[in-house]
């Protein structure tokens, strides 16, 4: 294994100092009974800071709609009893020494898997579109559009208040957010629609202005991006690095500290044909100038769509990883199943312990371990 030192090296990301490289990605546990995080959720996310996890991004939690999100247990981040619940989360974190950020999520034109169950309201969606050829959830009026800046901004201020270090948006993986970056979901003559993604990413960008304006100057505000869809995998925002310009510059100048770009294969060059060998989170980092935080099977040997499907992964080397950070093509590494499966993960790799990391399986999916 090349050196580890890289990973364990502090970063500062505005107000705060990391002290290490090392993030837990977001990842929905489905663990939250009526959308209130229990005492369990809190000792999991606290067995991660205990071990050495630089910055726990927490699942995705539902900003104040009524179809922000489509599973009843899946926690929210409005409401006494549920802020109360998120504030015993953050203090477990803080107690065992880590950092954490919520990650503020709206579904958008995701409808629930369970046919039984329904959201309290219509989904919101920028056009009832949830994929090319396939309606679903209903167009947002201005009214609608306003309510949901305003409720990111909410969260975001929330966030802050409760004692969360940093605040990161989904604006990944084709929900609410990148459906409206989305041409192929996104079909408004409005101020939040038309044909280049600057103007498709006006909602992202008053969302990010919004929150700004409801945190400190100083709060780390991240969103998290991907050109993948879970409607399709081979979608694409951005097919050159100057689109890619056009795609992240408003969101700096709306006031994003940090992308978080999402790949499900982190080695994978965004434009081979102008770099072969330069990610998702390297292009963003080179054209913004911003840190950026890379993702996808770190240290596994299959990605996380076939993990849902019940395929296993294996271990995996981290020194394609250590070498791209090294290089400096990104400043922070998100670190999914792997930590999901142990806790321990990170300090493992710390203490060169590798020969007891162990295969990803599908089990871990139904237990808060
Ligand atoms: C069980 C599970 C739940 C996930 N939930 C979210 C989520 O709530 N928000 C999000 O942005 N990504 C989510 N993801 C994607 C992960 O954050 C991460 O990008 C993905 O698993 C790739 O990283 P990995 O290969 O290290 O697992 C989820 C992934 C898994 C496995």
């Amino acid at each position: 294994m090349s050196d580890i030192a890289a990973l364990f090296s502090p970063l500062k990301l505005k107000s705060l100092t990391l002290p290490n490289r090392v993030v837990m990605a977001p990842m929905t546990r489905s663990f939250s009974p009526g959308g209130v995080a229990t005492p369990d959720v809190a000792a999991y996310y606290r067995r991660r800071a205990e071990n050495e996890v630089g910055l726990i991004i927490s699942e995705g939690t539902g900003v104040r709609r009524p179809a922000s999100l489509n599973d009843p247990n899946v926690p929210r981040f409005y409401g006494d009893a549920e802020l109360a619940a998120w504030k015993t989360v953050v203090d477990e974190v803080h107690a065992a020494g880590g950092l954490m950020a919520p990650q503020l999520w709206h579904v958008g034109a995701v409808r629930s898997r369970d046919k039984d169950w329904s959201p309290p309201g219509p989904y919101d969606s920028p056009s009832g579109i949830f994929s090319p050829g396939k309606r679903f959830g209903e167009g947002m009026t201005d009214e609608d559009v306003a309510d949901t800046i305003d409720a990111f901004a909410t969260a975001a201020a929330a966030a802050e208040r409760l004692g969360f270090d940093a605040v990161e948006l989904h604006g990944a993986h084709g929900y609410l957010i990148d459906q409206f970056f989305w041409s192929s979901a996104n079909a408004r003559s409005d101020a939040y629609g038309g044909e280049t993604i600057a103007a498709r990413g006006r909602f992202a960008a008053d969302i990010l202005k919004a929150v700004r304006k409801a945190v400190s100057p100083d709060y780390p505000v991240i969103i998290r991006l991907s050109q993948w869809k879970q409607q399709d995998f081979a979608a694409r925002l951005a097919e050159t690095p100057q689109e890619m310009q056009a795609w992240l510059d408003p969101l700096v100048d709306a006031g994003a500290d940090c992308f978080h770009c999402s790949q499900r294969r982190f080695w994978e060059p965004e434009f081979p044909d102008v770099h072969p060998d330069l990610n998702f989170a390297g292009w963003a980092k080179t054209l913004t100038g911003k840190p950026t935080i890379t993702v996808g099977s770190v240290g596994l040997s299959g990605e996380f769509i076939g993990a849902f499907m019940g395929e296993s992964s294996k271990p995996a080397s981290l020194d394609d990883l250590l070498r791209r950070l090294d290089r400096g093509d990104f400043d922070l590494v998100a670190v999914g199943r792997a930590l999901l499966q142990d806790p321990a993960w990170a300090r493992k790799v710390h203490e060169g312990r590798t020969d007891q990391l162990t295969d990803f399986t599908r089990d871990a999916l139904g237990v808060l371990a």
